[in-house]
């Protein structure tokens, strides 16, 4: 059952059903930041795309030189100015809620069992490995290279294929500029993750987290870092909270931005940088109050390559990255098979 209907056919669920209280250790997880006592530490970076791509070398340099210190400080960023439309933004969020909205049997069509399954719905995160559910349901895309997407609502597919290609174009700006900002050729990364040869691999995840009425008892999605290089988040009002990102071992809820979009490196910007990036674990909790969509794109090297520390980044050393490959070369997609097969907790692989 999705947590969805779950909520919907209980009349007035008042209490969290036992699958789904979330077995942590309390005693070791980290504090919440309290805003008003620690206003320095949730200011998030902020990033002005805008500045980036306007041809001025000094704005260039400069938003630059915040992309390095976003990435080494926080692993996270809010990007304003993308001009990716508000109306894009709306029909999508709109088609998205219609998906969820169809009948049980209609989503039931899509639940693939395989990892790599191009379209599955489901709930909870792999039930499998999974002790306690979660209080969230999904839709997962595979959007790049093949394009996939379901064929209700009718208009859904048309509008996540000019979604999927926007945020593919912010991702690679912004790659280029994560390039730049390690010393590297603004190329660099997109050559050597298949970027430029359009090989590299986009999957698109919308979250659905409906009002929970226990909401400290579960959690939507537990802590974990992402696979990719790089994840693009947008959420349906950015007035309710939900994401929240691991900084100096505090968490800090992300209160986004009016129409901006959320964006945190992945495993393998860790892996290729030797560190000197390092993927940011984050978690989604939920309120007893509205449901809560986001959407994510995450972008990642082609399946079949085998991703390891750039030689570039370990010979002549910027900054103070490591001079010895940390971490092996490995496949992306038996990286993300070994993801999978773990229940998520924080940086497990
Ligand atoms: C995610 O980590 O993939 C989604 C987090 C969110 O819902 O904000
Ligand atoms: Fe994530």
């Amino acid at each position: 059952l999705f947590v969805k209907e779950l909520v919907e056919s209980a009349g007035r669920l008042t209490r969290v059903p036992s699958k789904y209280v979330f077995e942590t250790t309390k005693s070791d997880d980290c504090m919440v930041v309290d805003p008003v006592s620690e206003p320095e530490t949730i200011k998030i970076p902020i990033i002005d795309y805008s500045l980036m791509t306007s041809g001025n070398p000094d704005q260039r340099s400069q938003v630059i030189n915040e992309l390095r210190n976003a990435c080494l400080e926080w692993g996270f960023f809010m990007v304003i100015n993308h001009g990716v439309g508000e109306t894009l933004r709306d029909e999508l969020m709109r088609a998205t809620e219609s998906f969820f909205d169809l009948s049980m049997e209609e989503k039931l069509k899509y639940t693939g069992k395989k990892l790599f399954d191009p379209i599955k719905c489901g709930t909870s995160f792999n039930p499998n490995v999974e002790k306690s559910l979660l209080w969230r349901d999904y839709l997962k895309l595979l959007v790049h290279p093949h394009f996939n997407a379901p064929h209700k609502p009718s208009h859904f597919s048309k509008i996540l294929q000019e979604y999927s290609k926007k945020t593919r174009e912010m991702a690679s700006e912004l790659l280029k500029g994560i390039s730049e900002s390690l010393g590297l050729d603004e190329n660099y990364i997109n050559e050597k993750m298949g970027v430029e040869s359009e090989k590299w691999t986009q999957v698109l995840v919308a979250n659905m987290y409906p009002p929970c009425p226990q909401p400290e008892l579960s959690i939507g999605l537990p802590p974990h870092s992402d696979h990719g290089l790089l994840t693009i988040l947008m959420q349906n009002d950015p007035s309710i909270l939900g994401l929240q990102v691991l900084h100096n071992a505090k968490w800090v809820p992300i209160h986004p931005l009016p129409n901006s979009f959320l964006v945190n490196t992945g495993d393998h910007m860790e892996i290729l940088t030797n560190g000197k990036y390092k993927s940011v674990v984050h978690r989604a909790v939920v309120n007893n109050k509205t449901t809560r969509i986001s959407i994510g794109t995450a972008h990642g090297p082609p399946l079949d390559k085998i991703v390891s520390p750039a030689p570039e980044l370990l010979a002549n050393g910027v900054g103070t990255q490591l001079s010895l490959p940390a971490y092996r070369g490995i496949k992306y997609r038996d990286f993300l098979e070994l993801q999978q097969s773990k229940s998520l907790n924080g940086k497990s692989c």
